[in-house]
């Protein structure tokens, strides 16, 4: 009986890993420094600004955004446009009006439009879809120690490129070192100075690919910096109340721990 248990378990422990060891393999996700990281960390709007364009320019043409609402580009901690400026930038989508059904200019009370044209995945969430499972054996260590989250995923994908090709079935898959399957069908979207950053700062692919990594880490966690906030407040009350309540735990049990027992 224990032996029949004991086979079973080893073997199913034996699956488990095998299992977990193919989510690890494939997909190398380097790590990379974003200004969001660790406790203290905040969004860069100029950042989000910047990767807000290359979304724009470059990855709009395949994917959709279409859980975002595009009035969300005003926020504090987000990218931090002026109103009016949004309102402009909305109004070159072209949205289907919910209650008429016609197609209309985009509102910046719209959301992003969605795009499947090409079967490319919606961004709204993909910084956190991808968020973990690399590191040894597909744990998502990486991401408790090093901070490595969706954005390094997606920042490893744009640049991951080897410049390979092949054609499978008609589809051409570009290779990639980030892709799980080491193939994507993605054509490599940046090339260098593909966009003119107002701010100067150079478009090389590395910049390009790091500030369109951060704008879809904001898009996915837009409440981020509010989410950090909440938890340093919470962390320094309950390490007061803690120090309150051991005080008042010593003083409560100070007569009886004191006394002496004859
Ligand atoms: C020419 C169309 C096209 C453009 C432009 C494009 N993509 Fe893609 N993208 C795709 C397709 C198609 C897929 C699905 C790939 C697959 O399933 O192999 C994809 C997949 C992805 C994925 C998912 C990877 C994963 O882990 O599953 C990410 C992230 C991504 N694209 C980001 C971007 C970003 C960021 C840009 C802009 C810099 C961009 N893409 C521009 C077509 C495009």
């Amino acid at each position: 009986m224990f032996r029949k248990i004991a086979i079973s378990a080893v073997s199913a422990l034996a699956l488990t890993t095998g299992i977990a060891f193919a989510a690890g393999e494939g997909g190398e996700t380097e790590n990379h420094a974003f200004s969001f990281e660790g406790p203290f960390g905040a969004f860069d709007e100029y950042q989000l600004q910047r990767g807000l364009q290359v979304f724009t320019e470059s990855c709009s043409a395949c994917h959709g955004l279409k859980f975002v609402p595009i009035r969300s580009l005003v926020d504090e901690g987000g990218p931090h446009l002026p109103e009016d400026q949004v309102r402009a930038y909305a109004s070159q989508f072209t949205v289907v009006d919910k209650e008429t059904g016609a197609e209309r200019a985009a509102l910046a009370t719209d959301n992003f439009p969605a795009n499947t044209g090409v079967g490319a995945p919606d961004l709204s969430l993909m910084a956190k879809a991808r968020a973990g499972f690399h590191g040894p054996y597909g744990l998502g260590i990486n991401q408790f120690f090093k901070g490595m989250g969706g954005a390094e995923h997606i920042f490893s994908i744009l640049t991951g490129y080897t410049g390979e090709t092949k054609e499978e079935a008609g589809t051409t898959f570009y290779e990639n070192t980030a892709y799980s399957t080491g193939w994507i069908a993605m054509p490599p979207p940046l090339v260098a100075d593909l966009v003119t950053y107002q701010d100067g700062h150079e478009a090389s692919i590395h910049h390009m690919a790091e500030d369109v990594s951060a704008f879809l880490m904001w898009a996915a966690e837009p409440k981020m910096m509010a989410r950090k906030q909440a938890g340093l407040k919470a962390v320094v009350f309950l390490t007061l109340l803690a120090g309150l309540l051991y005080l008042t735990n010593k003083r409560l049990w100070s007569g009886v721990k004191g006394k002496k027992i004859a």
